[in-house]
Order: C-alpha cells, then sequence, then structure tokens
C-alpha cells in the first residue's frame, strides 16, 4: 500500500555532510520524495517529536541534540515506505547496526544516529502532521514508476 513516513537527516548528519549521502540512498532506493526542508527544529517541537519517550533518561538529551543544530525534514512515499526506511536505518544504536545500513556505515555512536525514520504508520501521520502542513507536500507522479513496481507493468504478449 502507498505509504508516507517522515524522515529527519538529525543534526550530526548535516554537520558531517551526509546529507547527499543520505538522500541518494533512498532516492537509489525508488523512494519519492515529496516534501523537504531545512529547518532548525524548535525545543518545543522536537519535544513533542519524542513525547512517546517522555520519561526515559536518554529523553532530554535526545530533545536538546535534536534542537541543537538544523537538521533536513522529508516525507518519502512508496508502497510499504514505512519498514523500508526503518531496515535502511538500521537498529537504533551505530555501534549495533549492520553495515550496509546507514546507521551501521556512518555512526558509532547511540544518540548520534543520522537519521530518524517513523516506526508505524501512526506515527508517520503525526510525525508529518508535526513537521509539514498539507500544501507542502507534493502529489507527482514519477516518471520512472513504472519500472518501480513489477505489478504495474502489463505483461508483455
Ligand atoms: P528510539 O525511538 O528508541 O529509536 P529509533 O530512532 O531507532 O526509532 O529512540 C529515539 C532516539 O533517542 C534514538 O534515535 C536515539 C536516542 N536514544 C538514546 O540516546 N539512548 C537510548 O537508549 C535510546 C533507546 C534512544
Ligand atoms: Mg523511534
Amino acid at each position: 500500500m502507498t505509504e508516507r513516513t517522515l524522515v529527519i537527516i538529525k543534526p550530526d548528519g548535516v554537520q558531517r555532510h551526509l546529507v547527499g549521502e543520505i538522500i541518494s540512498r533512498f532516492e537509489r532506493k525508488g523512494l519519492k520524495l515529496v516534501a523537504a526542508k531545512l529547518m532548525l527544529i524548535p525545543e518545543a517541537l522536537a519535544r513533542r517529536h519524542y513525547a512517546a519517550h517522555q520519561g526515559k533518561p536518554f529523553f532530554e538529551p535526545a530533545v536538546t541534540f535534536m534542537a541543537s543544530s538544523p537538521s533536513l525534514l522529508m516525507v518519502w512515499e512508496a508502497d510499504g515506505v514505512i519498514d523500508i526506511v526503518r531496515k535502511m536505518l538500521g537498529s537504533t544504536f551505530g555501534y549495533d547496526a549492520q553495515p550496509g545500513t546507514l546507521r551501521g556505515d556512518f555512526g558509532c555512536s547511540q544518540r548520534y544516529n543520522l537519521v530518524h525514520g517513523s516506526d508505524s504508520p501512526p506515527s508517520a501521520r503525526n510525525e508529518i502532521n508535526l513537521f509539514f502542513t498539507p500544501d507542502e507536500i507534493i502529489d507527482y507522479e514519477l516518471s520512472d514508476a513504472r519500472w518501480l513496481y513489477s505489478k504495474k507493468i502489463k505483461p508483455t504478449k
């Protein structure tokens, strides 16, 4: 099913000049970019973004980190994109994440793990609404869409 997910290249990803590398992974996978903006996330918004973690020991440092320097916020679209992006990120801590994943290839920290991806359809909806207004998300056709999903290709005779 066509889904959307919120992806954030966190402050460490922007500061470490990894924006192009990270976006390029998602592009090459065939995902569709439907919204993007650079933002210095206000602390209050970072708090709402991580609200599910309120009370955990890493909550305050995670909020401070997210509000410390600009992030690149994006909405990506594809069939099953929420799980696809989570797989491409790898597990939460860079030192645990598999090589081949973004966190596995580019970091070895706990908190500085470069990229956020929504973890479920309800989180994706909430997080997209938190950072984007509907008019900032653009609906358009990808010219190579028929080559990305085999079910959309008509059988040849
Ligand atoms: P979480 O939602 O559990 O991870 P993920 O980003 O993989 O969905 O946690 C949110 C962020 O909080 C995580 O990306 C990094 C930070 N964090 C810590 O700093 N220490 C921790 O022990 C955990 C679990 C997360
Ligand atoms: Mg999470």
